[in-house]
């Protein structure tokens, strides 16, 4: 089976969050399994400048109103890629989703190429069966199979977040190359806009999103006004729950560790903390718990809860150390915060890979008070490096963490801290769970090497997509 996973990041090259490190680790878990996965992304200078360029796989005189386009044969390690090239859309700075001038015709671009592949092929005639969009960014991709000519390769949609849609001016219709009868409930309308997700859940053969939990909750109050469509589709969407890449996250063998450490060495993962303390303008105090965060700063992440909880933390003699970008205000109140208890809260208001990977291997309690969470990737590397999670129970965090509690505990189970109400007050109950339990070494240990256990792998998850694919019958011309 042949399949193109299309999408907008590619871990190390474009990252924003979980979607990059999914389209790197899940591709290449399914050509494990033995089918022929490939990957389309665009050209963006990071990821041109850091994979082998082959050749040309097709030329596109003209693409979106972006002039002429390429789509080139590339390889990354064990990932045959094909990259859309058109400078006018992706060879720029500002990351993969600045310049909001032409944000929809960029996308348009790569969905289209993406169909153009399914339909006629590469230069050297290979075609997908199976063309698999994730999130909004490829949504039109079905779109584009459903109205065009030729061969129609099966399509599938992944969500990866519901809350980002892509809904743009119904006037934008023919610049995106689509035809009058397409603006329909039946098409790519939503309610009087284009909406580039809708199209694609619409349209797409097989509708999958990362979490069992979050398959359900987006067909209730979850869905951001598409849980109507969602439910009547609800036979053709799955909940496949992401995995960890034990490649980059493993903290026997990652190299941004000042002490590398396993389940037979747990006493090599504290030389981590003072490194990490050090980094995050931290005392470096032996005892304190310290709780982190790393997460995007939006208001579904819950951090705000966070922020209602500082000087409850710091009471209690907790550190608090927050890596984190995005909202100003949620930066700008995470700053104050480190200022009013210096040496106790720490803030990195910066994207930082390499400190990320501190973070998991320091931290005591790993905090994830999600609004919303499709899956939630952070919970999963916490648990790897034996930092405990304490999740909100929502979508896949209410999937991967087991809670503490006495049943839990007693027989062995818990592998985290899990709050209902996404309150502060709820989230300060859990924290004093989690206090409570730090006084208990034996206790402790026993929850943290439950954690480190847990296998999360991708093996799993890559079958559950073959299984999928193969599903779909076979479409004629
Ligand atoms: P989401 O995709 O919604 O942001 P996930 O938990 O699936 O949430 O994935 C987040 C990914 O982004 C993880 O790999 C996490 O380590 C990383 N990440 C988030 N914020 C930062 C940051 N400021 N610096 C480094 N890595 C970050
Ligand atoms: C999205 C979700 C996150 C998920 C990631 C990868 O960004 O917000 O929960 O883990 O995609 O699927």
């Amino acid at each position: 089976m042949s399949i193109l996973f299309v999408g907008s990041e590619l871990f190390p090259y474009v990252k924003t969050g979980g979607l990059g490190d999914v389209m790197a680790a899940l591709p290449r878990a399914i050509r494990a399994l033995g089918a022929d996965v490939r990957l389309l992304v665009p050209a963006f200078p990071s990821i041109r400048s850091g994979v082998d360029v082959l050749g040309e796989a097709a030329v596109l005189p003209e693409l979106m109103g972006g002039g002429p386009a390429r789509i080139l044969r590339a390889n990354a390690p064990e990932l045959p890629l094909y990259l859309l090239d058109q400078p006018a859309f992706f060879d720029r700075p500002g990351g993969p989703y600045g310049h909001p001038g032409d944000l929809a015709r960029r996308f348009a671009a790569l969905a289209w190429a993406a169909a153009h592949l399914g339909r006629m092929g590469d230069a050297d005639g290979w075609r997908p069966d199976v063309l698999h969009g994730h999130d909004w960014q490829t949504g039109l991709m079905p779109a584009y199979v459903a109205y065009g000519d030729g061969p129609r390769p099966a399509t599938v949609m992944t969500i990866h977040n519901i809350a980002f849609q892509g809904r743009f001016p119904p006037s934008m219709l023919s610049e995106l190359w689509l035809p009058r009868h397409a603006l329909t409930p039946e098409g790519v309308e939503f309610h009087g806009d284009i909406c580039f997700l809708k199209a694609g859940l619409k349209l797409a053969d097989r509708l999958t999103t990362v979490s069992p939990t979050y398959a359900r909750e987006i067909q209730q109050a979850g869905g951001h006004g598409l849980e109507g469509l969602l439910t009547h589709r609800n036979d053709s969407l799955r909940g496949i729950i992401n995995g960890v890449d034990r490649d980059i996250w493993n903290p026997a063998k990652d190299p941004n560790l000042v002490s590398r450490y396993d389940l037979k060495h747990p006493a090599r993962r504290m030389p981590n903390r003072p490194d990490f303390q050090r980094r995050m303008g931290l005392h470096e105090d032996p005892e304190a718990p310290i709780f982190a965060a790393v997460s995007r700063l939006d208001p579904l992440k819950g951090l705000d809860l966070v922020l209602d909880n500082v000087d409850h933390l710091v009471s209690k003699g907790a550190q608090l150390a927050v890596l984190g970008t995005g909202d100003p205000h949620a930066e700008g109140a995470f700053r104050q915060a480190a200022q009013r208890h210096p040496g106790r809260v720490g803030v990195f208001l910066r994207y930082d890979e390499a400190m990320a990977h501190h973070a998991f291997a320091a931290a005591d309690v790993f905090l994830v008070p999600s609004r919303q969470e499709p899956c939630g990737l952070t919970q999963l590397y916490a648990q790897a490096y034996g930092a405990l999670p304490l999740v909100r129970r929502t979508g896949g965090l209410a999937d991967t963490v087991v809670g503490a509690s006495p049943e839990t505990l007693a027989d062995g189970t818990a592998t985290g801290f899990m709050f209902d109400t996404a309150s502060g007050w709820a989230l300060g109950e859990a924290i004093n769970m989690a206090l409570a339990l730090f006084q208990d070494p034996s206790a402790w240990r026993q929850v943290q090497r439950r954690g480190m256990l847990t296998e999360f792998g991708w093996e799993g998850p890559a079958r559950a997509y073959l299984d999928l694919y193969a599903t779909i019958p076979a479409k004629g011309v």
